[in-house]
C-alpha cells in the first residue's frame, strides 16, 4: 500500500519514495527489494553516481516503466556550468529510461533560474514529467517565482524531528509547491530519542515508523533510505494506523533547526 498526492501540474507521486543517497553497492538490490515490497517511488541524483544500478533494477523488475515514479537531480556543477539539458541527457542514459517523471535542480547554486528555465522547455519537450528543487529555502523561492513561468512541483529539503525549516514549509504550502522530506530519520540520529521511543512503546511501532507516520501527517513526501530489507518493508509499512495530535505535538517540539546536511544559505561544492 502506497497512497499518491498530487502535484501542481496535476501529476500524481506516491507518497513512500526508496531514497538510495550512500547506498553504493547496495543500490541495485535495494530497489529491487523495494519495487518487490510495493514501492513505486525512486529518489536518485546524478551526483550519487548509481543511476545505472537504479535503471538496472527498475528493468529487471519487470514492473512498467509508467508504474514508477523516478526522480533524479541537476548537479550543481552542471547549474553553475549551464550544462543542464546535457546533465539531463546523460541522467536518462544512465537510467536506461527515456524521460523522468521528476527533475530536480539538487542545490541553490549561482545560476539556478538560467538551470531551471531551462528545465520548463525540457518539461515541454518530454524528457521531464514534472520539474521542481531541492534545498530551497523561502528566499530562493521567492526569487525563483518572480523570474519563472512554472511554479516548481517540489522542494526536496531535510526534515525531520530535529530539524524543521517551518518558514519554507509554509511558503511552500502557500504556493501549492509539494514538499519532499530527504533524511527523515535524521540520517539515523532522530531514533535514539526517548520521545520517540516512549511513542513507539505506545503504538507498538518502531521509532522509525513513528517519525515516517509524523512526515507523512503533515502531508510531507518521505525518502527513507536503507538498503537492508527488514528496513526497507519496515518504512513503507504506514498506513494501519495513525497518530494522535498530541503525538504529532509531542514531536513538533523536538525541532532544534539542526541540520545533519549542509546549510543551503551556506554550502561549497
Ligand atoms: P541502512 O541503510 O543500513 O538500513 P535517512 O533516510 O534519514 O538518511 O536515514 C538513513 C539511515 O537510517 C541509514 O543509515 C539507514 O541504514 C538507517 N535506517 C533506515 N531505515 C531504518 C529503520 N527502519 N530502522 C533503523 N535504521 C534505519
Amino acid at each position: 500500500k502506497n497512497t499518491r498526492i498530487k502535484l501542481n501540474d496535476g501529476l500524481t507521486m506516491p507518497v513512500v519514495a526508496l531514497g538510495v543517497w550512500q547506498s553504493h553497492e547496495g543500490t541495485k538490490n535495494a530497489v529491487l527489494t523495494a519495487l518487490k515490497n510495493g514501492y513505486r517511488h525512486i529518489d536518485t541524483a546524478a551526483v550519487y553516481h548509481n543511476e545505472k544500478a537504479v535503471g538496472e533494477a527498475i528493468k529487471e523488475s519487470g514492473i512498467p516503466r509508467n508504474e514508477i515514479f523516478v526522480t533524479t537531480k541537476l548537479w550543481n556543477d552542471d547549474v553553475r556550468s549551464g550544462n543542464t539539458r546535457e546533465a539531463l541527457k546523460k541522467s536518462l542514459e544512465n537510467l536506461g529510461l527515456d524521460y523522468v517523471d521528476l527533475y530536480l535542480i539538487h542545490w541553490p547554486a549561482e545560476g539556478y533560474v538560467e538551470a531551471y528555465l531551462e528545465m520548463e522547455k525540457l518539461q515541454k519537450e518530454g524528457l521531464t514529467r514534472s520539474i521542481g528543487v531541492s534545498n530551497f529555502r523561502k528566499s530562493h523561492l521567492q526569487n525563483l517565482l518572480s523570474k519563472v513561468h512554472i511554479v516548481p512541483s517540489i522542494n526536496q529539503i531535510e526534515t525531520n524531528p530535529q530539524m524543521v525549516d517551518e518558514e519554507t514549509i509554509q511558503y511552500c504550502k502557500e504556493n501549492k509547491i509539494g514538499v519532499e522530506a530527504w533524511s527523515p530519520l535524521g540520517s539515523g540520529a532522530c531514533l535514539n530519542n526517548p520521545k520517540i521511543q516512549e511513542i513507539a512503546n505506545k503504538y507498538q511501532k518502531s521509532s522509525a515508523q513513528i517519525i515516517l507516520r509524523w512526515l507523512l501527517q503533515k502531508g510531507i513526501v518521505i525518502l527513507p533510505k536503507s538498503v537492508h530489507e527488514n528496513r526497507i518493508k519496515e518504512n513503507i509499512d504506514l498506513f494501519n494506523f495513525v497518530l494522535e495530535n498530541e503525538d504529532v505535538e509531542l514531536i513538533n517540539q523536538l525541532n532544534q533547526h539542526k541540520r545533519t546536511g549542509p546549510d543551503p544559505d551556506n554550502f561549497d561544492f
